[in-house]
């Protein structure tokens, strides 16, 4: 069998589950292909697919380039097509929201637009989106996450109203992130983050209920990360009972691109 034939096919197969263009595909199982001379032989030497596919070895190559995939599409990589040098990272979750940021952002204006104080946890690069200017009376954007290489790479904004803590959620109480004469935030923004913690840090979804805030904006994804499949119903199961948990009303409810989620109050 021809090896293009093979890669094409199974290319096409691995694109209708995750998020990942053909020619991305194409290009790292063929990467995968050179450095297994052995398989490669094996499949160059078969008659057809059916016969290939059969193979123990095969099934394990394909099985881990799969895996490969999904673990990439998971992490942060360095970005080839954003121009700006400064941001040579970025991560699928704020890159999914770029083709409909604009709107997102407008959202964001119109139902916390006069804050003065913000909270973003597990905010990952979003301060580099978020629209400073359109918010003449912010004075404190406090940003809470993990990731250390989206912390380093926030740092270089030089943004005097972003203050930045490298910390995992829970690490310290509410309290420690509340600017100076500030006794609440005028909003939180948890998007893209109440079901993940859900999932991967169930112990922490208490204590992120009672972040001391006005207004918290709430969203999760429609469609999963990594593949392409709809989630909305099950995201919106764990929103609401987060909703539940801090007591508050829904005050709007957002529906933007791939992303849906409600403002409490
Ligand atoms: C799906 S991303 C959302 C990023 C951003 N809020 C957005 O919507 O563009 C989730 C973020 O939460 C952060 N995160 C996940 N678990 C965390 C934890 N236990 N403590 C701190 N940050 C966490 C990750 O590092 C990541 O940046």
């Amino acid at each position: 069998m021809e090896l293009n034939e093979i890669i094409k096919k199974e290319a096409l197969d691995i694109v209708s589950t995750y998020k990942i263009t053909r020619e991305a595909t194409e290009e790292l199982l063929k990467e995968r292909f050179d450095k297994n001379p052995k398989l490669t032989e094996i499949v160059m030497n078969a008659d057809s697919y059916k016969q290939v596919s059969r193979i123990k070895e095969y099934k394990n190559f394909i099985k881990q380039s799969r895996k490969e995939i999904y673990y990439s599409l998971r992490k942060y990589y360095v970005s080839e097509n954003i121009k700006e040098p400064a941001l040579n990272i970025k991560h699928i979750s704020s890159e999914e929201r770029l083709p409909y940021l604009e709107e997102f952002n407008k959202k964001l204006e119109s139902v916390i637009g006069s804050a003065q104080s913000i909270i973003d946890i597990g905010g990952g690069i979003f301060p580099y989106y978020f629209p400073f200017e359109r918010f003449p009376n912010l004075k404190h954007y406090v940003w809470v996450d993990k990731d250390k290489n989206a912390y380093e790479f926030l740092k270089t904004l030089h943004n005097k109203k972003l203050h930045l803590y490298n910390d995992l959620i829970g690490e310290k109480p509410w309290e420690k992130y509340l600017p100076p004469g500030v006794e609440k935030f005028d909003a939180a923004l948890l998007i893209k983050l109440v079901t993940l913690i859900w999932r991967q840090e169930r112990d922490q979804f208490d204590y992120l209920t009672k972040v001391p805030a006005e207004k918290i904006l709430i969203t999760a994804p429609k469609e999963a990360m990594t593949k392409k499949l709809d989630i909305r119903r099950r995201e919106d199961a764990v929103l609401r009972m987060f909703i539940e948990k801090t007591g508050r009303e829904i005050q709007g409810i957002l529906n933007v691109g791939n992303e849906f989620g409600y403002l409490l109050r």
